[in-house]
């Protein structure tokens, strides 16, 4: 392919215009045109809607949207929409669920929902100053948000405190306004930013009219939520005499699995190495429904992993306790999400998987994420110390390796039935389709 030229004012050509300077760079043009287009909505104000929540868009890029049954939380049932790409994912919540709806299925509770967001600023002043005119201060930036914090009030939310933190030890001259909030079922990233520039240009105007405040130079550097929640916080867990665990499949008796399990979750924690991937498999879950409901799923995994080495060493966000023969699992997950505003309102999936989950509230929501985080690390851990992943997460994948060889649906019927007593590999799915094909 020829080596890209600069373009520029890329985001000011109409839609077609984009596409035709990327097409330029392949043998046929015109084909790439029909290609990318084939991908749009067939209505037009539908694909508009899709173009507009983002920039420079040519295409829609499509994952699949599967459906977990059976996931019985709190006592209620429910069917969890998924979005991921990963063949085995929806199958392994789909396989947990399934065995914990007749143990007790999942509970969960609401730690706290407490969202932070900081004025990074340095100031070279006399800090017994500032302090004493704290109290002020903090009253002046909640009146001067009013405008924006007024409805969030009436509903019940808002800013709930803001605290003067003194970093110098860090940096010289650096402080934070450190402010939390309760955002009921938004998200909140707009809104507390708008706050946060608010209280970054009040902050300066205090201190300037000050007379007691004898240095006037404020230097903010940025004003921004942070994505670290540790106290928008939810708890899931399941629960069932250890003796359940013998009529699972396996040959392991109830004592034996369970004692494996205990091993792995132990591994998980002491070992960052392992720790990665296990709490990857949670994120399987948890991304897969914050996907499906239009949520930020980079902030969902930034906040999980920072939480995960909060004792400064990354660990596994899973706890096991085994008294009085109970098997007790649970995941401790910060996870900061909206049910109202943004793409939850807008993306016609989103408000689907939204209705379907039955309109829950944010808090509902963080309870549902959790629970497909924790259903897909107890499926991911179940097959790992019993028969191993690859056998199921091979026979998931066999019919992309099928489509891969562009196999007929004949040929994947076969395929499928042959591969039900063979070791599915990419190597043995190309020989079996060669002889299919002689
Ligand atoms: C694969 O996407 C996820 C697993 O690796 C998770 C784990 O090892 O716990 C199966």
């Amino acid at each position: 392919m020829r080596e890209k030229k600069i373009i520029t004012g890329y985001s000011k050509l109409s839609k077609l215009k984009k596409i035709k300077e990327v097409a330029q760079y392949f043998e046929n043009p015109e084909k790439i045109t029909q290609f990318l287009s084939s991908f749009w909505l067939p209505i037009e104000k539908e694909q508009d809607l899709f173009d507009e929540f983002s920039e420079n868009t040519i295409s829609n890029f499509h994952f699949p949207f599967g459906i977990a049954p059976n996931v019985m939380i709190n006592g209620k049932n429910y069917l969890i929409p998924m979005v991921i790409e990963e063949s085995s994912v929806v199958a392994a919540a789909s396989n947990s669920a399934k065995f914990w709806s007749t143990r007790g299925g999942f509970n969960t509770r609401i730690v706290s929902t407490t969202k932070v967001g900081q004025v990074h600023f340095l100031w070279k002043g006399d800090k017994e100053e500032l302090l004493a005119h704290f109290p002020e201060l903090k009253q002046a930036l909640k009146v001067g948000t009013n405008d924006i914090t007024r409805n969030m009030q009436e509903r019940g939310g808002g800013i709930l405190d803001i605290e003067l933190v003194d970093m110098r030890k860090e940096i010289p001259d650096y402080y934070q306004l450190k402010a939390s909030f309760n955002t009921l079922d938004a998200m909140g990233a707009n809104f507390i930013n708008s706050c946060l520039e608010e209280f970054s240009d009040i902050l300066q105007a205090f201190i300037l009219e000050k007379k007691q405040i004898k240095e006037k130079e404020v230097k903010v550097i940025m004003s921004i939520l942070s994505n670290y929640t540790p106290e928008c916080l939810v708890e899931a867990w399941v629960e069932c005499p250890i003796e359940e665990f013998a009529a699972m499949d396996t040959d392991l008796t109830a004592e034996e699995f369970v004692w494996k399990f205990e091993k792995a979750v132990q591994i998980a924690t002491v070992d960052p190495y392992r720790a990665t991937t296990h709490n990857k498999g949670i994120f399987n879950g948890v991304d897969a429904v914050v996907l499906a409901t239009g949520n930020d799923f980079r902030a969902v995994e930034a906040c999980g992993h920072a939480f995960a080495s909060r004792d400064g060493q990354y660990r596994s966000l899973t706890k096991l306790s085994l008294e009085n023969g109970i098997f007790k699992y649970s995941l401790l997950l910060p996870i900061s999400l909206g049910t109202v505003g943004g793409l939850t309102s807008l993306h016609p999936l989103a408000k689907f998987t939204l209705e379907l989950l039955g309109d829950p509230s944010a808090e509902d929501l963080m309870q549902i994420a959790a629970v497909a985080g924790l259903a897909n690390n107890f499926g991911a851990l179940r097959s790992l110390t019993t028969k191993g992943i690859q056998k199921g997460h091979m026979k998931m994948h066999l019919l992309n390796i099928l489509n891969t060889f562009a196999a007929s649906e004949a040929e994947k019927e076969a395929a499928i039935e042959y591969f039900k007593t063979h070791k599915v590999s990419y190597n043995a799915v190309e020989e079996f389709l060669k002889l299919e094909r002689k």
